[in-house]
Order: C-alpha cells, then structure tokens, then sequence
C-alpha cells in the first residue's frame, strides 16, 4: 500500500524520533498506514512520557529545572508534540489531544508538588536555621557562695535528724529579744545594733535567727530538733570583716536529759563534717538566752601562711555561740525546765563561707559581681 503521507511528514516523523530521544520507534512497516502508524506511535511515546513524568522525583531543585526545561520550556518536548497536532489524521485528533494534555497536567503538577516540597522544606531551615551549625551554648549559673554553705549545713544536721524551720526577717520585740531572756533596757541589747522599723510596739529587722527558736518552740513540743537558717541585720558600720546584711544558721535541740556533752559532740560531728576538722575547744562566754553559753573554736593548724592570718597566729577560729538553753527561755515558750533541757547554737554563714572559699572581703556577697558568682560554677 502507498504511503499516504507526504514525504514532509516523513522526515517530521524521524525528526520527532529524535525529540523522544534515543526512540526506540523503527522504521514503519511498509504494509501500514504510515499516517495512522505515526500518530499512534506518537501517542504510546506521550504515554511513556506521562508515565516517565509521574515516576520523577528529585531532591535537587538543578534536576527539577532541568525537568521542567525538557518538558515545558519554549523548544520543550510538549511545545514539539503539541507543533504536530495539525498533522495528526482528524480520527485521532481526540487521542493524541486528550494523551498531549494529560502529559501537560502530569508535568505540571508535579513541578508544582515538588516545588511545594523544596519550598516547606527551606521553610523548616528558616524556622530552624541550619541544623548542622554548633549549638548555642547554655549560659549555666552558679549558686551563691552563701547557699552552698547553708546547704551544707543543712545537709549535716539532717543527716542526725534536724529539721529546718523559718521566721520571719521582720520581728517583734518578743520574739528577738524579750522571750530570749532579754530584759527590756538590758545592756545585753547592746551587743545587737538593731534597726527599729518602728518603735512602741517595738517591730524591727530581727538580729539574729535566735527569734525562731521562740516561734518554733511556741508550735511545737519537745522533742525538738531544728536548724533555722536566714538572713539577719545590724546596724554595723560596712567593712570587709562585718556588713549590716548577713546570715545565720540557728539551731535547737530539746527533749528529756539533754547535757552539755549532747552538745559537745553534736559540735564535733559538725565540725568535723563541715571542716574536716577533729579538734574544737569551747570557751566560756555570755548569751543571754543559753547557761551556761559559749564560744566555740575550731583547731585550724597553722600549716600556711593563710592559716596565720586568719587564725591571728594562734592556729584556732572562731565559729559559733553555744551554750544550754536558759530556763527562763523554755519557760516562756511555755515548755517545762523540770522536765525539759535542751541546748541551741548559732553560727555566720558569711565567715564559713570566707574560710572554705578563702573570700576575703565580706562586701563582695552582696555585690552581684558576676566575676565573683561565676567561680563557684563547680560546686552544688
Ligand atoms: N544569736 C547569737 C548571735 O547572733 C548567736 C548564738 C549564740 C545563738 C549562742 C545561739 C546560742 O543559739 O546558743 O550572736
């Protein structure tokens, strides 16, 4: 049979074999319409095409341009296709039509999704940053000197059964003074330099953590075993050795048959868990609360010149008041001294602290000098 296509076409059809790139379309046999066989082929190619198109997926957006270029660009493969519509034989016009369109909504579709894909996924970075850059560090803190001793202190005396209890920073006269056996007008008041907040009734800043041993022993029954740990104040002239602002730990211990040996050894527990050190001495004093009352020292040695600067050459320190709670003390807590003895203790955060961490201006507790807090990063 003749071939009903003008030689023209022919050549347009091998030329299209080349736009299908490495087509595996033979020559036409001799015995078919070439006109029908060539629009046929075309749409199978159209179809392997959509086929091709639906498959494509890339994580790069260079091979996604490239597959637009191929298909949708100016001199792309559907702008080509599309150039032979006006040979297709009118029978097939509505195939190759339909086939041509679908390879063109295939393709674009699929440009759009992954598009849409590149787009949220550099969306993810902009939220994000770049993932693989190195972190930004955490700034960590550290705590204040001062807590790292009190919670030590805590630490020891709970470990023999101490509890902790608070009062408040501003107190009654009662409680800081007058149920300590402070008698009102008694030179012993003078030892406090206290801040009135307001006088008759007498409210001030409390000078010592002594005033929670009153408010615990008003709601609580022996036996008592407590530390109060707080801030404290007087009226003190500021200097690298005393502020007006510092901190104390008080403690109280009271049941049936408490001696001064009690005493003696809960001291010697404490010092040698707080300092490491096994030599004390106690040194009569006077408190007004506590009878009899006095100082306790620890042996510091005197191995450095450290040692003998802050032990005045003598090798012991000073930590802490003692002494046996007064009878009139319990009495006006309402707490037997014929059934009940007990002693109490109160020592200077503030000075431990300058010991263990060799600070040597008291000042700098206070001054928030991040230099100072930061060095303390190691300890908890
Ligand atoms: N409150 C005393 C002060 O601030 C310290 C003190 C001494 C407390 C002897 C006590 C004690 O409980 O028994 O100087």
């Amino acid at each position: 049979m003749k071939s009903t296509i003008p030689e023209a076409s022919l050549e347009e059809f091998f030329r299209l074999n080349e736009i299908f790139n490495h087509s595996k379309v033979k020559h036409p046999p001799k015995s078919v319409n070439l006109h029908n066989y060539f629009s046929e082929t075309m749409i199978d190619k159209i179809k392997e095409l959509i086929g091709e198109a639906e498959v494509f997926t890339t994580e790069s957006k260079e091979s996604l341009d490239a597959f637009r270029i191929k298909f949708i660009s100016k001199k792309g493969l559907i702008n080509e296709i599309f150039a032979e519509f006006k040979n297709v034989p009118n029978e097939q016009k509505k195939d190759f039509g339909q086939a041509i369109n679908t390879l063109k909504k295939t393709v674009e579709e699929k440009i759009k999704t992954l598009q849409e894909n590149f787009e949220s996924k550099e969306e993810i970075k902009g939220i994000y940053g770049d993932l693989t850059r190195p972190g930004t560090p955490i700034p960590v803190g550290a705590r204040h000197p001062i807590s790292l001793v009190k919670n030590q202190v805590i630490n020891i005396f709970s470990n023999i059964g101490f509890n902790v209890s608070e009062g408040p920073e501003i107190e009654d006269d009662w409680h800081n003074f007058e149920a300590l056996n402070f008698p009102e007008h008694h030179p012993a008041r003078d030892m406090q330099d206290t801040f009135f907040v307001q006088m008759n009734p007498d409210h001030l800043l409390r000078t010592h953590t002594s005033s929670v041993q009153v408010r615990y022993m008003e709601n609580n029954q022996p036996p008592i075993r407590t530390i109060s740990p707080g801030r404290v104040f007087r009226n003190e002239a500021i200097s690298s050795r005393s502020h007006c602002i510092f901190h104390q730990v008080e403690g109280l211990y009271i049941d049936k048959d408490v001696s001064f040996a009690d005493l003696k050894q809960t001291l010697l527990y404490f010092t040698k868990e707080m300092f490491g050190k096994s030599k004390i001495r106690l040194r009569p004093s006077y408190f007004p609360f506590t009878e009899p009352s006095a100082e306790v020292d620890v042996y510091w040695g005197l191995k450095t010149e450290t040692d003998y600067r802050i032990t005045k050459g003598t090798g012991w320190l000073e930590i802490m008041g003692c002494g046996m709670v007064d009878p009139n003390v319990l009495k006006a807590s309402n707490i037997d001294p014929e059934e009940y003895s007990g002693f109490a203790f109160g020592m200077g955060l503030e000075r431990m602290a300058m010991l263990l961490y060799q600070i040597g201006d008291i000042r700098m507790y206070f001054e928030n000098d991040v230099r100072f807090l930061e060095q303390f990063k190691s300890n908890f």
